[in-house]
């Protein structure tokens, strides 16, 4: 069997190679996206895998079909990148990777802290020899009521690691869990958005949940509430957020994605004009943190991320179960 996989960082490429032996295929890397170019260039390739940013569009799903490809993954847990309804009626199997979830958890409870204790401000200011404190005093996550939106495998990773700061915890999914119950009062959305200190997103992107946080939802909110998001920026509208923030309904907002970043996350920008104006004026503010969609961006997760996208590849074309089929 052979596969192209697209996206490839540095850091990928020993597992590459790792799993390519085990799986005992033959493995081509590429840099770039899939995209109307690139996939002009697959001869011979049974699968296909890529990350976040290649757009798979009807087009590509055909030209995929027309090079003789069956077989996609997506070595992200995110599939809204795929047009997967048709995909599916082209006849091409879709999988997504089932990387563990305590990396993002474990970097959406650093973002609350952050926000919490105000480190970017202080960051700014040790780098100035300025170790002045007014303005920086903090809160405590443990005396925090927490809203976790959508509790799958990250929300319940966070939920868990919440537990050990002794937060309140309330907790909204509309298939809610039996292990979350546990650990979480399940309560209505409207209960969780009026009655948390912190909100953390943990949903996927759909047109449903596209701007979950907008003008509405915030009202709701109580004043000075802390929004997380470490899951798709398009779950929040932008301007919504920076509303709340300017008139200090919103406390802090901190979040790993940001809408619209394809193209300007995981590249060095650092010369380029960037037109995302949204992200340029919400970025000065003193209480949002972004970072560049990095919660992901472990050593287990990368590993993770290509064995499942080798994996699924190879069982989907040898007729196998694959769990992570979509
Ligand atoms: C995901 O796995 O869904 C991510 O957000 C990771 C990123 C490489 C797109």
């Amino acid at each position: 069997m052979k596969i192209k996989m697209y996206e490839v960082r540095n850091d990928e490429l020993d597992s590459i190679k790792k799993y390519a032996q085990a799986y005992n295929i033959e493995v081509e890397t590429s840099q770039n996206n899939l995209d109307s170019h690139t996939v002009q260039e697959l001869n011979g390739v049974d699968g296909v895998s890529i990350l976040g940013r290649s757009n798979i569009t009807p087009e590509i799903v055909d030209a995929l079909k027309q090079a003789g490809v069956h077989f996609l993954s997506t070595r992200t847990v995110g599939f809204n990148h795929i047009d997967l309804n048709y995909a599916k009626s082209a006849g091409l199997r879709v999988c997504n990777a089932n990387y563990p979830p305590n990396g993002v958890a474990e970097f959406t409870v650093m973002l609350m802290l952050l926000a919490l204790r105000k480190y970017k401000p202080a960051m700014w200011r040790q780098g100035v020899n300025d170790y002045s404190l007014n303005g920086l005093l903090g809160k405590e996550l443990g005396t925090m009521t927490v809203g976790v939106i959508g509790t799958g495998k990250i929300g319940q990773a966070v939920i868990k690691i919440l537990g050990g700061f002794g937060c309140k915890i309330l907790a909204y999914d509309p298939y809610p869990s039996d292990t979350v119950k546990a650990m979480a009062e399940y309560v209505s959305l409207d209960t969780l958005l009026g009655s948390s200190d912190i909100i953390t997103l943990h949903v996927p992107l759909t047109e449903e949940s596209r701007a979950l946080i907008n003008a509405d939802s915030i009202s709701k909110m109580k004043k000075g509430v802390v929004i997380v998001n470490a899951s798709r920026g398009e779950l929040t509208d932008i301007e919504a957020l920076t509303s709340g923030i300017e008139t200090e309904q919103i406390g802090a907002v901190a979040m790993d994605v940001f809408a619209n970043e394809n193209g300007i996350y995981h590249q060095s920008r650092i010369n380029d004009i960037i037109k995302n104006r949204q992200m340029a004026y919400l970025r000065q503010f003193p209480n949002v943190v972004l970072t560049q969609h990095m919660a992901f961006y472990t050593d287990i997760n990368t590993d993770s991320m290509v064995r499942c996208g080798i994996s699924g590849l190879v069982d989907m074309y040898e007729g196998r179960n694959c769990e992570c089929e979509l």
